[in-house]
């Protein structure tokens, strides 16, 4: 297939602020290991995962998603946008999408709002969107926010999976500019591999098993994953997806300060780092602390980074992601220099602007 052609060098979606919110519930290795079988030292060697947070049984995607958008909002000094985005494995409901809701709740009513659907490639794919939507002149500003809670969906007596993921939210603001200024986002790469449907789902709950004539098992209504060959997916999908980005902005890997890969698990970022040639200290992961949270990690490790003052102003960064689909997606972006950035990884405050 012929690449596509460059983004113009012209109007273009440039990152202006930035936010990750996580539920106060920490759960550790530990307190798993009490009612799984499983050890901190299992999770720690085959995941690189010490802690993660689950929302309270009530809390909601939408719940999560409003604190981190309120934040990102702040930290880019704006108080409206014309697009509200959510990339998220788990809606609120089916339906209607959860955005609208976030919006009204962020005082944003009248935006256009709707849900991205890539699993954990989701926020690569919102970036895009929203890239897209700047560049038609659709929208100015546009709110995108990650947000998954994937206690809601995983089997707590599930010792593979309950380990792994956690929840979470993290937002960016994205503002029309032009191509060639720091936080300019692209390119980009996409792709999908429907073939690989059945080594990330829910079975249940969707028009397939509605339409069945029997009723759904309880235990389908869970996500259900194929860890060993989701691995080598993650592993070969994010490296060529990040080659191929890297391909099309004319960039080789040495230009590369820092790549975010999608957190799935510390020793598939590793992989996909040494594959490309990257040395360890550019990989920037918060693996450690929040487990897998979906749509939310790439701009929660974004936000962790930007905290701990590991990610500068002016540095060449590289997104990568894979999730279920199975999709993929990578992004190029200099990092810009952000304001209102002290405090963008926030951990149960609720409190107003
Ligand atoms: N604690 C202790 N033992 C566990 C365990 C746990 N939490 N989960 C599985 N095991 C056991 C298995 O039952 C198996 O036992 P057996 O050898 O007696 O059959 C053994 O550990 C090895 O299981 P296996 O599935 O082969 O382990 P693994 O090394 O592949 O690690 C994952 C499992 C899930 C951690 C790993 O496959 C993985 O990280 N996959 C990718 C997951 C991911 O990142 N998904 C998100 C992508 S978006």
């Amino acid at each position: 297939m012929p690449a596509p052609p460059a983004p113009p060098h012209g109007r273009a979606a440039v990152l202006c602020g930035l936010a990750g919110w996580l539920p106060p519930r920490v759960v550790t290795n530990e307190e798993l290991s009490q009612r799984l079988d499983t050890s901190d030292n299992w999770i720690r060697t085959r995941t690189g995962i010490g802690r993660r947070h689950f929302a309270e049984p009530g809390q909601a995607t939408s719940d999560l998603a409003v604190e981190a958008g309120r934040r990102a909002l702040r930290s880019a000094g704006v108080t409206d946008v014309d697009a509200v985005v959510v990339a998220t494995t788990t809606p609120d409901r089916s339906c209607p999408a959860t955005a609208p809701l976030v919006a009204d709740r962020l005082g944003l009513v009248g935006a256009a709002a709707f849900d991205i659907s890539a699993v954990c490639t989701g926020f690569v794919y919102g970036l895009a969107s929203a890239a897209g939507l700047i560049a038609a002149g659709v929208a100015e500003r546009v709110l995108l926010i990650g947000a998954d809670t994937y206690s809601t969906i995983v089997d707590p007596d599930d010792r593979t999976n309950a380990i792994i993921f956690g929840d979470g939210a993290g937002a960016v603001v994205l503002r029309a500019g032009h191509a060639g200024e720091p936080g300019a986002v692209g390119h980009f790469d996409l792709g999908s591999d429907g073939t690989g449907e059945e080594l990330i789902m829910v079975p249940a709950g969707g028009s397939r098993q509605r339409s069945a004539s029997h009723l759904a098992a309880a235990q389908d209504h869970y996500f259900a994953m194929r860890g060993k060959e989701v691995f080598r997916h993650a592993v070969t999908r994010m490296t060529a997806s990040a080659r191929a980005t890297l391909t099309l902005g004319d960039r080789k890997v040495e230009d590369i300060d820092r790549i975010v890969p999608h957190q799935a698990n510390l020793r598939i970022l590793r992989s996909v780092a040494e594959d490309l040639g990257l040395p360890p200290e550019r990989l920037v992961t918060n693996v450690e602390s929040v487990g897998n949270t979906g749509a939310a990690s790439i701009p929660l490790a974004l936000a962790d980074a930007v905290a701990r003052h590991t990610i500068h102003a002016g540095e060449h960064v590289l997104l990568t992601a894979f999730g279920g689909g199975l999709t993929w997606g990578s992004c190029l972006l200099t990092w810009p220099g952000l304001a209102g950035t002290d405090h963008p990884y926030d951990t149960g405050g609720t409190q107003q602007p």
